[in-house]
């Protein structure tokens, strides 16, 4: 039987911002040991149980970052974020996803809010659909699930007419 739209695949872009490729190695007592291999690892497991494809990036620089948001807009159906520090500093990087026009879903391994005032501010988040932050590397797995159900939910209504 042929799949409805909202149950057919969704493609995800997840960004990953400057400084996260030292994860495991970083500030360890902050965010864990975990490794960004070990993030996308646990990604692609989850993602390929429930139709979902996905495609990771990490760059410490930020026209690069702008230009996988700008790629993604010919692809993919959403944006999985985690803009680090450029989070509380990029007019450019929020700018880039307001453009798109994708759905965005912000994350955090750490409790942004709970920390530094400078971190307590987010550009990106009045862009994005929703914000996660505080649960480590679950943060971006409970970020897919709630972007890609954001997804469907909009294919059903628009199927539903
Ligand atoms: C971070 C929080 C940011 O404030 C920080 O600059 C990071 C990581 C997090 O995932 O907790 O680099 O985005």
């Amino acid at each position: 039987m042929m799949k409805s739209n909202s149950e057919a695949t969704v493609r995800l872009l997840v960004v990953h911002g400057p400084n996260l490729n030292l994860l495991g190695k970083r500030e360890v007592d902050v965010y864990g040991d975990v490794t960004l291999r070990d993030i996308d690892r646990a990604l692609s497991e989850e993602a390929s149980k429930h139709e979902v494809e996905i495609r990771t990036f990490q760059s410490n620089h930020e026209g690069e970052l702008i230009d996988t948001i700008h790629d993604a807009a010919d692809w993919a159906d959403g944006i999985v974020i985690n803009p680090a520090a450029y989070t509380h500093t990029s007019v450019a990087l929020r700018d880039a996803i307001a453009s798109v026009g994708l759905p965005a879903i912000e994350v955090h391994l750490s409790n942004v809010h709970a920390r530094e005032g400078f971190r307590q501010r987010s550009m990106i988040a009045p862009v994005c659909i929703g914000q996660i932050a505080g649960l480590g590397f679950r943060s971006y797995l409970l970020g897919m699930t709630g972007i890609v159900a954001h997804i469907r939910d909009a294919r059903r209504r628009s199927e539903e007419g």
